[in-house]
């Protein structure tokens, strides 16, 4: 099938290669210039394992291409992907939606046949329904132009993964005006429908509200654990045996019971806000506002972390802090909302000097932190450190031995925020230990 996608950014451009490897041939469309060169040249803008190869290889197939021509992309084909971010909007909690409508009133008049636009991106409920009238009422084709929603679903770190072999696919539909969404999708994702992955059909309002509350919930499971962490701090008790022995209970779960510094990137803390603002606009707020409280607890692990770090050291000034980790979680590149940036940021405002290290993230957290101090690796990082803070798990930190720190530290003391090191060994190599909920 022809396919264009709208937005090359970290979703649409992850789904214009996985819709390539699909076997589709497929556009992929943005407004920055300097993005599409990158793409076009086989390159991501990016840290994604995995997506580079898949990139290149369509690219070279001549099965993908990227353009920032939106009648181009008209002409193409009838089936359209729209992928663009809704960022939180500036000083408010709702979703910022000026990207999206934008592409639909771009777009709209410029088709003139039958065509489906399928929504990907995480919107408020209730949009779908309006920008489908508002591309009826701007295409020559009228009813034939039809607005659905596939909601995503990919993680940072797996997202070629998730988008080839998803847990699931929903798929809503205006119930009122059925059309060929469904049989379309049908066709774009029939190599993954053949291969059993649960296809749901649902009404527009459903199919956006999935992804906000699967978000909702996540972000949740994350701030329960947090919030026992705080109490297991409270008496003596460890929170990571605690998250283990309630995980082998499959109603619970073990995964996304990790106690430590808490929730970051792109989606989680804006969705959540997104969804309170829409409830609250819905006359619902009263139903989400535990959803203030699962951000407040998030919130509260970055100064606690402070706290800790201060308690450890007796006071910041002119402590010497290495951070090791900046990214918002391993595997990215992403520093949006990062609790480990945000801590690295809060420690050198408070007089401590803050040395940060990471595999991927230093551009992105230079851009965003100028101010703090950059290592070229950890052991730099931690040369002369007072304390050493691992605050995002990637592997080279989980693999970390006390010996490759013991000669370049000033003070043997770590403190672990996302408890992903062993503390016996840690302590029986003569270092003070601290883990988030751990004795
Ligand atoms: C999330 C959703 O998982 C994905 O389905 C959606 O499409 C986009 O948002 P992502 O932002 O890539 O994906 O990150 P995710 O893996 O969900 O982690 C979110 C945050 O929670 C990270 O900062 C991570 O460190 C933190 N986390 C996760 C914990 O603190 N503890 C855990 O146990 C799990």
């Amino acid at each position: 099938m022809r396919i264009a996608v709208f937005g090359a950014g970290y979703l649409g451009a992850t789904q214009a290669a996985c819709l390539a490897e699909l076997g589709h041939e497929v556009v992929g469309v943005d407004v920055d210039p300097a993005k599409l060169a990158t793409l076009d040249a086989g390159e991501v803008p990016f840290y994604e394992p995995g997506l580079g190869d898949v990139l290149r290889r369509n690219v070279a197939a001549g099965r993908l291409r990227f353009t920032s021509s939106h009648e181009q992309a008209a002409a193409f084909t009838g089936v359209y992907f729209l992928c663009v971010g809704t960022p939180q909007k500036e000083g408010e909690f709702a979703a910022d939606l000026g990207y999206v409508e934008t592409v639909i009133d771009t777009l709209a008049p410029l088709v003139t046949g039958p065509a489906v636009i399928f929504g990907k991106s995480t919107v408020p409920v209730g949009t779908a329904q309006r920008l489908g009238a508002r591309a009826r009422e701007l295409s020559p084709a009228g009813t034939g132009l039809e607005v659905a929603w596939n909601p995503e679903f990919l993680r940072e770190g797996f997202a070629v993964q998730d988008t080839l072999h998803p847990d699931r696919l929903v798929l809503g539909i205006d119930r009122h005006r059925p059309g060929r969404a469904e049989e379309v999708a049908r066709e774009v994702y029939a190599q993954l429908l053949a291969e059993d992955v649960p296809f749901l059909i649902t009404d527009l309002a459903t199919a956006e509200l999935v992804k906000t509350a699967a978000n909702a919930f996540l972000a949740t499971k994350v701030s329960f654990i947090n919030a026992i962490s705080e109490v297991c701090e409270a008496v003596g008790a460890d929170v990571t045996v605690l998250a283990d022995a309630l995980g082998y209970d499959v109603r619970i779960g073990r995964r996304f019971l990790d106690a430590g510094i808490g929730f970051g990137g792109g989606c989680l803390p804006k969705d959540i806000r997104a969804f309170m603002a829409r409830a609250g606009e819905l006359g619902a707020d009263q139903a989400l506002t535990f959803l203030r409280e699962v951000d407040t607890i998030n919130m509260r692990r970055r100064s606690r972390m402070v706290e800790l770090v201060r308690h450890t050291c007796g006071s910041l000034l002119g402590v010497r802090v290495a951070v090791l980790g900046a990214a918002f979680k391993p595997d990215s590149d992403d520093v949006r909302d990062s609790p480990a940036l945000n801590v690295a940021g809060q420690l050198q405002l408070q007089g401590a000097s803050v040395n940060v290290y990471d595999p991927k993230a230093m551009d992105n957290s230079r851009a965003l932190f100028p101010t703090l101090g950059y290592a070229p690796t950890a052991a730099d990082a931690c040369q002369g450190a007072d304390v050493v803070l691992v605050l995002t798990e990637w592997s080279e930190f989980r693999k970390l031995q006390p010996g490759d720190l013991d000669a370049v530290v000033r003070n043997k003391v770590l403190i672990d925020g996302r408890n992903c090191l062993d503390p016996q060994q840690w302590r029986g190599a003569g270092w003070t230990y601290c883990g988030l909920g751990r004795p």
